[in-house]
């Protein structure tokens, strides 16, 4: 029986010590948490991301600390609400750091992750390696989870010149290594590791004790991520080779929604059953006759 996991419990979920992966997925609202949980994934992340596939924005640098935070409490009540016999096995929520709210002062990165923590989240993710040491630092000093994210940060899309897989060079892949042993060493409970070829994901996976989640990392990582509109096939404009599609969920609602808007215009919809409807007497005492009362 899956039990709701805790950050210590994560850190211990190395593959190698035969238990099974993680898994992960991004989450952003209630229903989507709701689907997540029982779908019985391990963890939600209240992914940046959101500003590219919920908010409509091309990169993830526009999202603030709020949005994160309105999104992650979002999730928490979803689930909240979930089924009660679900309680002890809800995933571990880890809400993102968005760019710029870590990238000044240790203080500032404590205050803007307890703020992610009090809309809900157990712990909180940000990206960048060494450099990025006295923000993680910090915020486990506060007593708050954090998980690192290497390799492809797409909040350094300007710096690293676009999209691209990372660690492809000889000192790259090993820069990466040093990284995630500086992470790991800090107090990271998990790595996630975004965009590196499957060998260097290896190395990496090998040199910590923590786990490593991959996207776009290859098969060797000690669990896998990736996001709830790619997964459902809601987001369709493009299609990075990483991603497997387990629905096309797109498609299925431009279907349905057809299907309402040609039975609207029909006069299909709504029927006399979709509808309310007065009682015979109270019809009558407004001469409304013929009218046969349906439901309520
Ligand atoms: O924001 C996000 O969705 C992420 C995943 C790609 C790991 O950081």
């Amino acid at each position: 029986m899956r039990t709701r996991l805790t950050a210590p419990a994560i850190r211990a979920r190395k593959v190698g010590t035969g238990v099974d992966p993680l898994v992960m997925v991004t989450a952003y609202d209630a229903p989507g948490a709701r689907m997540a949980d029982e779908a019985g994934v391990d963890l939600l992340l209240v992914g940046d991301s959101v500003a590219m596939v919920v908010l409509g924005y091309d990169d993830t640098l526009q999202v603030t600390v709020d949005d994160l935070a309105h999104h992650t409490a979002a999730v928490a009540r979803g689930l909240a609400t979930s089924a009660p016999e679900r309680e002890a096995k809800k995933p571990f929520v880890v809400a993102d750091l968005p760019w710029m709210s870590y990238h000044t002062t240790p203080v500032d990165a404590v205050q803007n992750a307890a703020q992610l923590i009090r809309a809900g989240a157990q712990g909180v993710k940000l990206e960048g390696g060494r450099k990025r040491l006295p923000m993680i630092e910090a915020i486990i000093d506060a007593e708050i989870p954090v998980m690192g994210h290497l390799g492809l940060t797409p909040q350094s899309m300007h710096a690293m010149g676009g999209f691209k897989v990372q660690g492809r060079e000889h000192s790259a892949a090993l820069d990466l290594v040093a990284d995630a042993k500086a992470l790991a060493a800090a107090g990271c409970f998990a790595i996630v590791l975004e965009g590196v070829p499957d060998e260097v994901a290896r190395m990496v996976t090998d040199a910590v004790d923590v786990p490593t989640v991959g996207i776009g990392a290859g098969p060797g990582c000690d669990g896998q991520v990736l996001v709830y509109h790619d997964v459902l096939g809601i987001e369709d404009r493009i299609l990075p080779k990483f991603v497997r599609r387990y629905a096309d969920l797109r498609s299925a609602g431009v279907e349905a929604l057809s299907a309402f808007a040609g039975d609207v215009r029909s006069g299909a919809f709504p029927a006399a059953e979709e509808s309310y409807h007065l009682s015979a007497e109270v019809a009558e005492t407004l001469g409304l006759y013929g009218l046969a009362p349906v439901g309520a």
